[in-house]
């Protein structure tokens, strides 16, 4: 390995000739970041194999979102509210930040870009509210990949504003139909599929065996995908985002999208974590104190947010 491959943050350009940030971690694993969306498009362990699943038609050119990766949904979930689908942090240059708030707890890697998006005049046009949304995206000692965002109301005008939320993470399956998702059994959701029509989830494990587009409520800080065939499982740990969404366009909907291969829907997963069924609002910084007893509130209203994703990666036995 080279010298210049060893560095553990370096800005380079990427397809189109758009900036991205690689991180590399001793042991050999890396990812890749967009400042086009503070998009996460890649992650490999350390044999060098690649997590997260990118379309091979995905366009990397503005405004279109990159198919893949790890798109960053704000303030708005999928088609959640009045704006476009996902929002528009996806398809916004993000700049790194240089001079970043210090964060609680410090994490011994040196893998980490710290990326931050603010409204352009336009974007207040189309939602009004300033903010700063800060993400850093770490690759841990052990190649785990974590995204925290901490996101801040900062407008003068004292009012609080609300968002949903989403890290749409694309995982890179063997087969779709050898796959297994387990944590979100026996939980409800919201079925995009049936206008958003409430069920509660029965049997033991999700599989699945055509398209699936459901948003799982209330579940737990850990999910897990088992990909058999791979003999690998994506252990997915999060912190501040209640619901889960999980997707797979299956053959009719991958056909109708033109970013995305006609039989691609078999090699990837999206399980999302996020922030759907009850919006999350922030009140301005500076403005009045609603600390302690905001976390019994049924929808709290804080003065900043933080959500992490954490994506541990675990090889399994046979
Ligand atoms: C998922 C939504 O999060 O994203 C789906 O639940 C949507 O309904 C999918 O189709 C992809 O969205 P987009 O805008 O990236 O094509």
């Amino acid at each position: 390995m080279s010298n210049s491959e060893r560095v553990p943050v370096e800005l380079c350009k990427g397809v189109n000739g758009l900036d991205k940030v690689v991180l590399r971690e001793v042991r050999g694993s890396s990812a890749e970041v967009y400042l086009y969306g503070g998009h996460v498009t890649s992650w490999k362990n350390e044999h060098g194999e690649e997590l997260l699943f990118v379309s091979s038609k995905a366009i990397f050119k503005p405004p279109k979102p990159i198919r893949g990766g790890i798109p960053i949904c704000f303030p708005q979930f999928s088609n959640h509210g009045p704006l476009e689908p996902h929002g528009f942090a996806r398809n916004r240059f993000w700049s790194i930040d240089t001079d970043p708030p210090p964060f609680p707890t410090t994490s011994s890697s040196k893998a980490f870009v710290d990326l931050i998006l603010k409204p352009s005049e336009e974007d207040l046009k189309i939602w009004p509210h300033s903010f700063e949304f800060r993400l850093r995206v770490t690759l841990g000692p052990g190649g785990d990949l974590m995204l925290t965002s901490r996101i801040r109301n900062t407008s003068t005008d004292g009012k609080p504003f609300s968002f949903t939320f989403a890290y749409h993470t694309y995982f890179s399956v063997s087969d779709i139909s050898e796959v297994r998702v387990e944590g979100l059994e026996t939980l409800d959701y919201l079925d995009n599929l049936q206008n958003k029509e409430r069920f509660t989830e029965q049997g033991d494990a999700i599989t699945f065996e055509s398209e699936v587009d459901k948003i799982y409520l209330s579940t737990p800080t850990k999910i897990a995908i088992l990909d058999h065939e791979k003999k690998r499982t994506f252990v997915i740990r999060k912190d501040g985002l209640p619901d889960a969404v999980v997707w797979n366009p299956w053959d009719k909907k991958a056909k109708a999208m033109a970013d995305f291969g006609d039989d691609e829907y078999k090699h990837m997963l999206c399980v999302e974590t996020a922030a759907v069924e009850k919006q999350i609002t922030l009140k301005p910084v500076g403005s009045l104190i609603l600390r302690g007893s905001s976390r019994a509130a049924k929808n709290p209203i804080l003065g900043s947010k933080s959500c992490t994703g954490a994506l541990l990666q675990h090889v399994v036995g046979a």
